[in-house]
């Protein structure tokens, strides 16, 4: 049988962490403390005019695909989730596989589910693994939700950052991915979302990123719960085998209550929050990569990642590191 397994890990943010403060000496009519409390959020980072996710998303690649040890040219499959693309087209992914020089007429695409997208990408590279079509992919979460954001708009413009996440995840006969669950839920798609387009030159509604914060804390509670006991129930195992839950890194107080809700003590969820702010896609790569190389998370351990985004669509992915 074959399995898919992470065989390296590699996160980038771009630029200086920009703190709450910042904000404040930047006009935005906010505070260190209303953030911190509702938020957990202390600081961001922010891509530098002209860098674009795929900028984010290869330095992020180059980290995983030397920690995995292999070759970027036995990449056969590249899956970027982004909402914040550089392009409407190429693919980002497109892009990254010509940046990182891969000539191998692999396949590349992105996948769009915002702030799920990293465990949709991921459950697609999965089944493209098991199912034997491909041997090796690279599995990224880039975005520059920055270009997105309303600067009037302060219930939203200090929840966000910019970065990026990658994983190589690969053929292997030892278990890895053990078990993914994917949902949408289209109806809920006013509560966050940017209703704007770009057509015959001109950019038509709205294209900054609208949010009802109450509707979606609650939504992401719930969803978040109900994934992470899905995948469990899925593959056997119970939330006492779990070392580390990865949640999608929106707002301390969505961990905090999933976690509850989980029934898994805080000291075994990984939160980067504080220093990243909400990074969409790239939020749970991110997080599994740092945890990575700061040594808490090791090989052995059991791993639940799992994000909610907008859509909505959630997801999660119960993992034997
Ligand atoms: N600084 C200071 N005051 C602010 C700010 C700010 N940045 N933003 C809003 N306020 C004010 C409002 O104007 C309002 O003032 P008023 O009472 O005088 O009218 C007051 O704070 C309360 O505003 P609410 O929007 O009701 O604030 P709430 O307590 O709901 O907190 C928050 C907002 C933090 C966004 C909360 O709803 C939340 O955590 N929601 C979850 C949403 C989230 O994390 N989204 C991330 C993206 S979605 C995803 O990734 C799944």
């Amino acid at each position: 049988m074959i399995h898919a397994r992470i065989a390296g890990t590699g996160s980038y943010l771009p630029g200086a962490p920009v703190t709450n403060d910042d904000l404040v000496a930047r006009g935005i009519e906010t505070s260190d403390e209303w953030i911190a409390t509702r938020t957990g959020i202390r600081a961001r980072h922010f891509a530098a005019d002209g860098e674009n996710a795929s900028d984010l998303a290869e330095v992020a690649s180059r980290r995983a695909i030397e920690a995995a040890g292999v070759d970027a040219n036995d990449i056969d499959l590249i899956i970027v989730a982004t909402s914040t693309p550089d392009y409407i087209f190429p693919s980002t992914a497109a892009l990254l596989q010509s940046r990182l020089g891969i000539r191998n007429d692999g396949a590349a695409f992105d996948v769009q589910a915002v702030c799920s997208g990293f465990a949709y990408a991921l459950s697609v590279a999965e089944k493209f693994i098991r199912s034997g079509s491909h041997r090796r992919a690279l599995v990224v979460g880039a975005e520059v939700f920055s270009r997105i954001l309303d600067w009037n708009d302060r219930g939203t413009c200090v929840l966000f950052g910019d970065g990026a996440g990658a994983i190589v995840l690969e053929a292997s006969d030892q278990p890895g991915v053990l078990a993914t669950a994917l949902h949408a839920d289209g109806s809920h798609h006013p509560i966050l979302c940017v209703p704007g387009t770009v057509s015959s030159g001109k950019v038509l509604g709205d294209p900054f990123l609208r949010m009802d914060g109450q509707a979606v804390f609650k939504f992401a509670v719930r969803v978040l719960g109900d994934v992470a006991a899905e995948v469990l129930n899925a593959a056997n195992l119970s939330i006492d085998q779990v070392d580390w839950l990865i949640p999608h890194q929106a707002n301390i107080r969505i961990i905090q209550s999933t976690a509850k809700r989980v029934g898994l003590p805080l000291e075994k969820v990984i939160a980067t929050v504080g220093a990243h702010g909400n990074t969409s896609a790239a939020s749970i790569p991110l997080a599994l990569d740092v945890a990575i190389r700061d040594g808490r998370i090791v090989r052995g351990q059991t791993l639940v990642l799992e994000g909610v985004g907008g859509g909505f669509t959630w997801g999660a992915a119960l993992i034997a590191y």
